[in-house]
């Protein structure tokens, strides 16, 4: 250790436990199963915690949590895809990986507000983390009830059964665990840790374990460092063996493997905890958020092998304005109540549109077309903070 260094708190007796099970027999832990024990082990796992991670009091704030007009924005496309689907009230509107369900509580009450109520009859919440499961629950029920839908938690996707309906996911894939390898004279090694006594510590061993899915970028510099998911391809695999008919909306910051590569030698591995970034990822498991650029080249490809099919795929700002957002915003300022409110109000619209830069909307349809009512499948109506904003 040198002096510049933070001193390490000690791991805590079932954080060390966890962290030493999922490790290799040579003791090697890899960074995918370190951030899945991290994150979302049910005892120790960041996302397991009481304490919400997000908002003010939490470590970073989302889209929901910035303004109730992204939610209100994502309210058009899911209205109109429910009316696409099923006029007769078949609809499921499945929120993956809610967190505490401010997005989906949001657009059931935009939808509720709407009036007329658009066929969906199950809101189903996706979400591993029990506390955060119970928070959804209870923000997305009243809602619901105005809407005559009754609410569904599953720890799942595929838990849910076939599905007919619109699956939404925002920052789903950022947070789920990547392989992290470096590029050396003789191929790649693998990024991990070590159990250092009662402290991890960054390591490395050659790489082992077969990739899966697609190669590692012969592109790479030697010394530069590779993140890819295979967990995002399995979440992909099963919205595609799920999705019966209907929509799956991803909206996640991320780049194109080229711009990775060129841009993010060291990769793009970021930690936040408290609204500052950049702590060890070591350092405070369990307290720290980690996340990572979704690759998009290869969450594309992933979907394309499990059967979904691209129908749009635009900057985040771009769909906002698609789905309605301005008029939503002008709306909403002729509710306020004080030149306070609308300064507050442009603010919040301002972040939302511009704050959000590397965040993308990618929609895909469920493979089969058979499966769906209508024939000629409709677009939807075209009517500065980093990733994880602190
Ligand atoms: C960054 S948060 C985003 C929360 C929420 N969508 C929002 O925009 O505020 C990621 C959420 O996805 C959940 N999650 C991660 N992997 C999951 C999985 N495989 N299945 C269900 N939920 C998952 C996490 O527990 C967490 O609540």
């Amino acid at each position: 250790m040198t002096d510049a260094e933070p001193a390490r708190p000690p791991l805590g007796e079932a954080l060390r436990r966890r962290l030493a099970a999922g490790a290799e027999p040579d003791g090697f832990l890899p960074f995918d199963r370190f951030m899945e024990i991290a994150l979302y082990d049910p005892e120790v796992g960041y996302y397991a915690r009481p304490r919400p991670p997000f908002g003010g009091a939490g470590d970073f704030y989302t889209a929901p949590r910035v303004s109730p007009l992204f939610a209100a924005a994502l309210a058009e496309p899911v209205r109109s895809e429910a009316a696409r689907l099923g006029p007769d009230g078949s609809v499921h509107l499945v929120d993956w990986g809610p967190g505490d369900g401010t997005l989906i509580a949001g657009i059931l009450s935009a939808l509720a507000d709407g009036g007329a109520g658009p066929g969906i009859f199950e809101v189903d919440l996706v979400e591993r983390a029990a506390p955060l499961a119970r928070a959804a629950v209870a923000r997305a029920e009243p809602p619901a009830r105005r809407l005559g839908a009754t609410v569904v938690r599953a720890e799942t996707l595929s838990a849910l059964g076939p599905i007919r309906g619109i699956v939404i996911a925002n920052e789903l894939f950022d947070a789920q665990p990547v392989r992290r390898a470096r590029r050396t004279a003789d191929g790649w090694e693998e990024l991990g840790a070590r159990l250092d006594g009662e402290r991890l510590v960054a390591a490395a061993e050659p790489l082992r374990r077969p990739v899966g899915g697609l190669p590692l970028p012969s592109a790479a510099e030697l010394g530069s460092v590779f993140e890819w998911s295979p967990a995002i391809d399995g979440l992909l695999r099963e919205a595609g063996d799920h999705l019966v008919a209907g929509r799956l909306v991803v909206l996640d910051y991320g780049l194109e493997e080229a711009e990775l590569l060129a841009g993010h030698p060291l990769g793009t591995l970021q930690t936040i905890r408290a609204h500052r970034e950049g702590e060890d990822p070591f350092l405070r498991p369990g307290e720290t958020d980690l996340s990572t650029f979704v690759n998009l080249t290869r969450l594309r490809q992933a979907a394309s092998r499990a059967g979904l099919r691209l129908r749009a795929d635009r900057p985040q700002r771009e769909a906002l304005g698609d789905w309605g957002f301005p008029a939503l915003l002008e709306a909403a300022r002729r509710r306020c109540g004080s030149a306070e409110e609308e300064v507050r109000l442009h603010l919040a619209a301002k972040n939302l549109l511009f704050g959000f830069e590397r965040f993308r909307v990618l929609e895909f349809e469920a493979g089969d077309p058979a499966a769906a009512t209508s024939p000629a499948a409709p677009s939807p109506p075209v009517g500065p903070a980093p990733p994880r904003a602190p």
